[in-house]
């Protein structure tokens, strides 16, 4: 039986429907708001906003859960692999073995990218953010692989040939930004050890891959293939929904990932982190933190969504403590994140605003253990967020009730005001 919310506006009352989710939550449906009402919703920066069903991705702020698919996150980090995550995020269930294999041959028949493309990279200024490149390239490849999207042979073509590229397109950058020759995928390789391959083998130093880093590079990845409607997710469907060519909506995600306050904060953490370890500065750092007249924040810590711990994060710690152990690594920088995180989880401040470490805290020393410039971190970031883009991508284009994305405002500037000639002013 549908529930209704009652809406008492002037001499008028308005029923409005709620819908319900898999796990019980709720929505009041609005669709049909303004066309009864004349009123609209204000919602600045969206936080009780829900733009869209999904079935892709579930998750609980309040408890800490997320699910792919309905699968928890903690079992895909421990039984999965990226591909295999990748492939349940877009075609919506766990891969057969023989279509694993087939989707396996299909990402390294597509690694390669057209060699006409390096030449873009060779005129980057060196100093070129790696993601601001990522970004371009994404959007170039359309004209060197124009999108078909008619067939669904066509479309798994397309979104594989993307999600092999960006590999490619990646270790590339960093390769040619060290001024380095660039290393071609192999295709005895899978989707992690051939990334790390592209990435650090040299003609001088052949890269010997550790079981150890490529499985801590997949869960890395794991951990970051979707969840749902956040900052970039959000941009690749309202630029999406403009109908643009899927490159031109991941291109938009990516930069919108870029930000500090979304996936950027992965380097801004390790910044924060290294400043704090050369100036000894942690309670300083915590009280800019707590201060309302300082824009600084602790960079690694809240979330929009999670009001407990980060899933993610649990793993990201556990996994950052046996990957340094299994390599023998000693990182002042996780000494100093650990103090900070027990510092500010027993502050007042913290306990009050609900502010707990996110996916990033630990992310980046996990990255720096495995070798990745700090400059690169946002970038894998990325590589492990396209799978959910691409899910989320296709859901909102498939959707029989798809529309362009086009929010309303409430305008408060003047009111109808002559033009004034330039002579008169
Ligand atoms: N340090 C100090 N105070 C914080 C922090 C922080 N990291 N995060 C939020 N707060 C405070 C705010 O100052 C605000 O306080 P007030 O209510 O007293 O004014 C309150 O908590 C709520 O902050 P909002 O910015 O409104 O919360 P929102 O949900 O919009 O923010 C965000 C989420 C942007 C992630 C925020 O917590 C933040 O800036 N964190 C640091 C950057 C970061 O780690 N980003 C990565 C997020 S995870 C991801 O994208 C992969």
């Amino acid at each position: 039986m549908t529930e209704f919310v009652k809406l008492i506006y002037g001499e008028k009352e308005y029923q409005l429907p709620v819908i319900e989710g898999t796990e019980g939550e709720k929505a009041i449906d609005i669709s049909k708001l303004r066309a009864q009402s004349g009123l609209i919703t204000l919602d600045t920066g969206y936080g009780n906003t829900g733009s869209c069903t999904s079935v892709i991705t579930f998750m609980d702020g309040e408890k800490g859960i997320l699910r792919y698919r309905g699968i928890p996150v903690e079992q895909l980090a421990e039984q999965s692999t990226f591909k295999e995550t990748a492939y349940l995020l877009i075609h919506g269930k766990l891969p057969t073995q023989k279509e694993l294999t087939d989707f396996s041959v299909l990402l390294n028949d597509n690694s390669l990218v057209h060699e006409d493309m390096r030449a873009f990279y060779e005129n980057y200024p060196r100093s070129s953010h790696p993601m601001g490149i990522l970004s371009s390239m994404v959007n170039a490849l359309r004209s060197f692989y124009p999108e078909l999207l008619n067939l669904e042979e066509e479309i798994n073509m397309t979104v594989t040939r993307l999600l092999s590229k960006v590999r490619t397109l990646a270790a590339m950058s960093y390769k040619i930004s060290r001024g380095h020759k660039m290393v071609y995928p192999r295709p005895d390789l899978a989707y992690s050890a051939n990334f790390l391959n592209m990435m650090f083998d040299s003609p001088v130093r052949p890269y010997d891959i550790d079981p150890v880093v490529v499985k801590a590079l997949s869960v890395f990845w794991i951990l970051h293939a979707d969840h749902e409607q956040n900052c970039s997710t959000s941009a690749v469907r309202m630029v999406g929904s403009a109908r643009v060519t899927l490159y031109a909506a991941i291109s938009a995600g990516i930069a919108a990932l870029w930000g500090p306050l979304h996936g950027g904060a992965n380097q801004a953490v390790i910044d924060m982190l290294t400043h704090i370890a050369e100036n000894k500065n942690m309670k300083q750092a915590i009280e800019r933190a707590k201060d309302k007249k300082d824009p600084f924040r602790l960079m690694g810590f809240g979330h929009r969504v999670y009001k407990t711990f980060d899933p993610r994060m649990k793993i990201m710690k556990k996994m950052c403590d046996s990957l340094l152990e299994k390599l023998n690594i000693s990182d002042p920088l996780l000494d100093v994140a650990k103090d900070l995180e027990e510092i500010a989880l027993k502050d007042a401040y913290f306990i009050d605003h609900n502010l707990y470490p996110n996916v990033d805290f630990y992310a980046g020393i996990v990255l720096r253990a495995i070798g990745i410039p700090t400059n690169m971190f946002t970038v894998m970031f990325a590589i492990g967020r396209l799978p959910g883009w691409i899910a989320q991508w296709k859901e909102s284009q498939d959707d029989p009730n798809w529309k362009l994305c086009r929010p309303r405002q409430i305008y408060t500037g003047p009111p109808e005001t002559d033009y004034v000639p330039i002579g008169e002013r």
